[in-house]
């Protein structure tokens, strides 16, 4: 059994052994796959580095639980900001949970899968959403059950920010992320890591270190890029009638409670 799945099959309530010590005050950047995590590192790298962040530096300095935990006992900042895709984990006291359209997420998750190879360019985004993402075979679980997880949970400090509100301005969710984290605002700061973090600036880094991304974490060369179209509704754009009325159904719970239906 592999790191990953010896941690996962634990359930919420059990005691999980992890590879590095947690501390009370690292804050977790927890989100489900394709929620906009990568951008919340890539403004907190920003804001905490004195050079400005690529993907390299950000996955060093922000280390990912799933692919380089061996890195987390190297953050040199304070407090130290650790990504994770888990559901509700009791051991992260201090979480920033990043919330986005379940739908915008089948989209953007239908397009890495076909990115890191396991399904082609040939399987429809019909397929996809019926047969992997509404029958909650991600190995992250159900979209609707890890918002819930979160959502629902007691014990942890938990600050949530959504995609959306991001992209209609990040400065505000800086902000808060600044403070929930302790650390000194900076607002001249925060300003220069959103400049870098834009979505602009972070497809340039993208596209200058196709080696970070086709040799270092095996993703396809294909016609978009894993900075792909980074905006609110591309759902509209893939989803039929009767998909809509599917996904609303299985998740119209959560739906309805995040004013997304
Ligand atoms: S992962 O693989 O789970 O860590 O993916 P994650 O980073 O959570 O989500 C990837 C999506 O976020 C979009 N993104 C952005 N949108 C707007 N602005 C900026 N700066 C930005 N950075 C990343 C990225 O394009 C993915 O969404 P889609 O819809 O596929 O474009």
């Amino acid at each position: 059994m592999n790191f990953f799945n010896s941690i996962f099959n634990k359930s919420n309530t059990e005691e999980t052994e992890f590879s590095f010590e947690i501390r009370d005050d690292d804050v977790f950047l927890v989100s489900y796959p394709k929620s906009g995590n990568t951008w919340v590192r890539f403004l907190l790298a920003n804001y905490i580095s004195d050079k400005k962040a690529d993907f390299r530096s950000a996955n060093f300095l922000i280390p990912d639980v799933h692919f380089n935990p061996q890195d987390i006992d190297k953050i040199k900042s304070y407090p130290r900001f650790i990504k994770s895709h888990f559901p509700y984990k009791k051991e992260y006291k201090k979480v920033v949970y990043i919330i986005r359209d379940g739908r915008d997420v089948a989209v953007s998750y239908y397009y890495h899968k076909i990115k890191t190879g396991e399904i082609t360019e040939n399987e429809s985004f019909n397929n996809f959403l019926y047969d992997f993402f509404l029958a909650s075979k991600s190995e992250f679980g159900d979209w609707g059950s890890h918002l819930e997880s979160w959502m629902e949970s007691k014990s942890s400090s938990i600050l949530y920010i959504r995609y959306e509100d991001m992209k209609q301005n990040a400065m505000p969710v800086l902000h808060r992320i600044v403070q929930f984290s302790n650390m000194p605002v900076n607002t001249e700061k925060m300003q220069i890591a959103l400049h870098h973090s834009s979505y602009q600036s972070m497809k340039e880094k993208e596209e200058t270190d196709p080696k970070y991304f086709f040799e270092e974490r095996k993703l396809k060369d294909t016609g978009f890029g894993f900075i792909r179209k980074g905006e609110v509704g591309d759902w509209k754009n893939h989803f039929t009638e009767k998909m809509n009325d599917d996904f609303l159904k299985k998740y119209n719970g959560i739906m309805k409670k995040l004013k997304y239906a």
